[in-house]
């Protein structure tokens, strides 16, 4: 738990980092980003930890940085809780989950491009204003956005600063799903949530690491992949299921 405007909660194997402050629509303060930035560096390395849930209130998802610590504490370090945040959900190794309602604004988009599994609502609203603001991208967006997204649309959103909603996200391939209602998306993680965790966690830590560390070539990449099944197939998991699977066809 915490009163930093961060609400940190685990339960059965899933750390769920909750935005705690409406009254400025989940503006984030550099409490609040080291509280996000610590329960990530946690999750990644706490084996009891599966999955990572990160969600808004009902009314907003997060408004971005919060501008007031922009002016009075601008972050020129490294060491700053803003780029620890960063550095952390980059680095993290279990899946991590997005339900967005509301505001997602800067950083509180941005944030998405390092989820696994995202779903927003009818009133998200989406917005990059970082040229507006005087800003370039941050959170390896400028990379991430045109790759998951296209040139195009980055471009539009990065550039314009147009704002866009669900189903545009949707479409473009930035979340996985645009649903109807605020109810509609915690089900939406809730059926994830089930069934990653029936998932053997290395199986998913590993499905989820080669997907985001490509090599040079394809072949490079399948020595890669290679390695990995090759430990897997005598795994504890991949055993029973196989044994499972054949006692069934008997
Ligand atoms: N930093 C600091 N305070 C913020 C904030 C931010 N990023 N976003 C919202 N707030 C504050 C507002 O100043 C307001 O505070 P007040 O009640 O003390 O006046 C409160 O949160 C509510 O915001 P408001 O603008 O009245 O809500 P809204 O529903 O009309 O609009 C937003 C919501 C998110 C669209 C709008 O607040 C906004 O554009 N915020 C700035 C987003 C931004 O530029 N983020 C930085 C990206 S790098």
């Amino acid at each position: 738990m915490s009163d930093c405007g961060i609400n940190t909660t685990l339960d059965d194997k899933v750390l769920t980092l909750t935005f705690d402050r409406p009254e400025k629509k989940n503006a984030i303060t550099a409490d609040m980003y080291q509280a996000l930035a610590d329960g990530l560096v946690k999750a990644s390395e706490d084996d009891t930890i599966h999955l990572v849930v990160i969600k808004g209130s009902d009314s907003a998802f997060c408004a971005g940085n919060d501008l007031k610590d922009f002016l009075e504490n601008p972050p020129h370090s490294n060491d700053n809780p803003v780029w620890q945040f960063l550095f952390a959900i980059e680095a993290c190794r279990k899946p991590i989950i997005a339900g967005v309602n509301g505001p997602a604004v800067g950083v509180g988009t941005t944030l998405l491009l390092h989820c696994d599994l995202v779903v927003a609502s009818q009133s998200t609203v989406f917005a990059l204003p970082f040229a507006s603001l005087g800003l370039c991208p941050e959170a390896g967006s400028s990379l991430l956005l045109p790759r998951q997204c296209g040139a195009k649309k980055a471009a539009e959103w990065l550039m314009l600063g147009d704002r866009f909603d669900a189903k545009a996200a949707e479409s473009a391939g930035l979340i996985n799903r645009a649903v109807e209602t605020a109810d509609d998306v915690e089900a939406t993680l809730s059926e994830w949530t089930q069934k990653l965790l029936k998932l053997p966690i290395e199986s998913v830590i590993e499905t989820r690491r080669l997907m985001r560390t490509p090599s040079e070539s394809v072949r490079d990449h399948m020595e890669v992949e290679g390695d990995v099944f090759k430990r897997l197939i005598n795994s504890d998991a991949a055993q029973a299921a196989f044994k499972a699977f054949l006692s069934k066809a008997k």
